[in-house]
């Protein structure tokens, strides 16, 4: 009888193993050489409540990933009141508004910022964009799908709440940064942003940060706090990326306009945003099918 130490059987499934893992090497090496890129990891960085540091990070996580040698877009999806450009240092020709009216083609629309990172601008004092149709949402996808072949990281820059072009996305990417403080405010707004999440897109990978805290036991109360709701009425919860304490050096960089971790790298905040753009599950924020035609879909 064969049985689990059959040692023909052991050696056979050691070989099966080796060959498969040979052949995706091989795939992987053929790929290389054609030239033929994966499409882009897309990353959602968004709260419930404004100004909690939203644009912060994803400016800083979009620089830091930059710095690293990776091809990172920021897309500025806080339409019609944008200020991704403005914490970049960047003026920006055109932004999304552009590309929605046929002005200028996507790419013509990107600038390029900090680390060699280009931006999409959202836009400034747009009122049409701030609340895109569901018609103006699939042509802006449409418009943005060509930039997965272009890019290693998508990191999307959300406004403040659930707007329809907000809950889209989340039905769509596989990975979430949510962005909270410690005042239960926001907690509990950032709480309604992540019941929605999961409502929308069960399989979506959140993970948690709490920006501007005073301490590592305010950050850790705050954490726990989340956790013990989301895990009594959702019965599951985030993960825990890291906290970012309250630093000076966060607001001096937003006055002269370069991200932290840049302008004052050795700074607590900088070292803490850092941190968090090491967070692992960045590095696998793929949806098997292009991410912005996973959007198109999500309005239907
Ligand atoms: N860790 C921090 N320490 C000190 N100040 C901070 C920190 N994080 C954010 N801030 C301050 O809070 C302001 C708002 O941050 P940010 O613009 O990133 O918030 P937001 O969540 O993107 O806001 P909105 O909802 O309006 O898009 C910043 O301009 C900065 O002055
Ligand atoms: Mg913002």
């Amino acid at each position: 009888m064969m049985g689990a130490f059959d040692p023909m059987l052991n050696v056979s499934r050691f070989d099966i193993g080796r060959l498969k893992a040979l052949r995706r090497f091989m795939e992987a090496d053929r790929r290389m050489k054609e030239g033929v890129r994966e499409t882009a990891r897309v990353v959602c960085v968004a709260s419930g409540k404004g100004g909690t540091g939203k644009s912060i990070l994803a400016s800083n996580l979009a620089a830091a990933r930059a710095a690293t040698g990776e091809k990172v877009l920021l897309v500025d999806f806080d339409a019609g009141l944008a200020n991704a450009h403005l914490l970049l240092g960047l003026a920006p020709a055109h932004d999304m508004g552009d590309v929605l009216a046929g002005k200028v083609g996507v790419r013509q629309a990107l600038v390029e910022g900090p680390g060699g990172l280009h931006l999409l601008s959202g836009g400034v004092g747009r009122p049409a964009l701030a609340n895109p149709t569901r018609r103006e949402l699939d042509r802006l996808f449409k418009a943005l799908l060509p930039l997965e072949d272009d890019y290693d990281l998508i990191v999307v820059d959300h406004g403040a709440g659930m707007s329809y072009g907000t809950v889209t996305h989340l039905a769509a990417t596989s990975t979430l940064i949510l962005v909270t403080n410690p005042e239960i405010t926001a907690l509990s707004d950032a709480y309604a942003l992540y019941k929605r999440a999961k409502m929308v897109n069960s399989s979506l990978r959140v993970g948690l940060v709490v920006n501007r805290a005073h301490s590592e036991h305010e950050a850790e109360s705050a954490w726990e706090r989340f956790q013990a709701v989301s895990q009594r009425f959702l019965g599951t919860q985030p993960e825990w990326i890291g906290w970012v304490p309250y630093d000076d050096a966060v607001r001096s960089s937003v006055h002269h306009r370069r991200p932290v971790t840049l302008a004052a790298p050795d700074s607590a905040s900088a070292r803490a945003l850092k941190a968090v753009s090491r967070w692992a599950p960045i590095d696998m924020a793929r949806t098997s099918r292009p991410f912005y035609e996973r959007a198109r879909k999500a309005l239907r």
